[in-house]
């Protein structure tokens, strides 16, 4: 497996992704493991875009946990009721978050986090997972993430769900 991320400088993020996700695809398929396959994904992430925070909870009864993520500490526990995650969660739907302070119940586990997606993975209606993605800058995320985020997470469905 190769070990290094190929980033071509100065890429637009639309173009990032494309040639982040077959590496990713290239990544995930050399290990089996549902935990190491995270904290990659993560740690790819954040390398090709540096996201202020990029990582994973997971679905533990009615709470979402954290998982494998890259940037500051986190909250731990989030109820499926609270929070842009557990909205998403709730609604099976990727949400776009342009400004946190005007989303009802975001949960601040950061003060410099301005914007946020989040992207679940839904098997049999039901959430397993969210990918959350915080930028320190408002209305960071677009159609585009929302598109390549999905890919990615359609990715790890295939490895572990599939
Ligand atoms: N802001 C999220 C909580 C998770 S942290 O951003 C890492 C939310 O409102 O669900």
């Amino acid at each position: 497996m190769a070990e290094t991320l190929i980033l071509t400088p100065d890429a637009t993020r639309k173009a990032r992704y494309e040639e982040l996700l077959p590496q990713i695809r290239a990544v995930i398929a050399g290990e089996e493991d549902y935990i190491a396959n995270l904290a990659n994904i993560a740690a790819m992430l954040r390398e090709a875009f540096g996201f202020f925070w990029v990582g994973f909870y997971r679905r533990s009864g009615e709470e979402l946990v954290l998982g494998p993520f890259q940037g500051t500490l986190a909250c731990t526990r989030i109820p499926l009721s609270k929070g842009v995650c557990g909205y998403s969660a709730r609604e099976r739907q990727t949400v776009l978050v342009p400004d946190v302070e005007l989303f009802p119940g975001h949960i601040a586990c950061s003060s410099l986090s301005k914007s946020e997606i989040v992207v679940p993975l839904v098997i049999a209606d039901r959430t397993e997972l969210v990918l959350d993605v915080d930028s320190d800058r408002h209305d960071d995320f677009s159609a585009d993430d929302a598109f390549y985020l999905e890919a990615v997470i359609a990715l790890l469905r295939e490895r572990h769900f599939g």
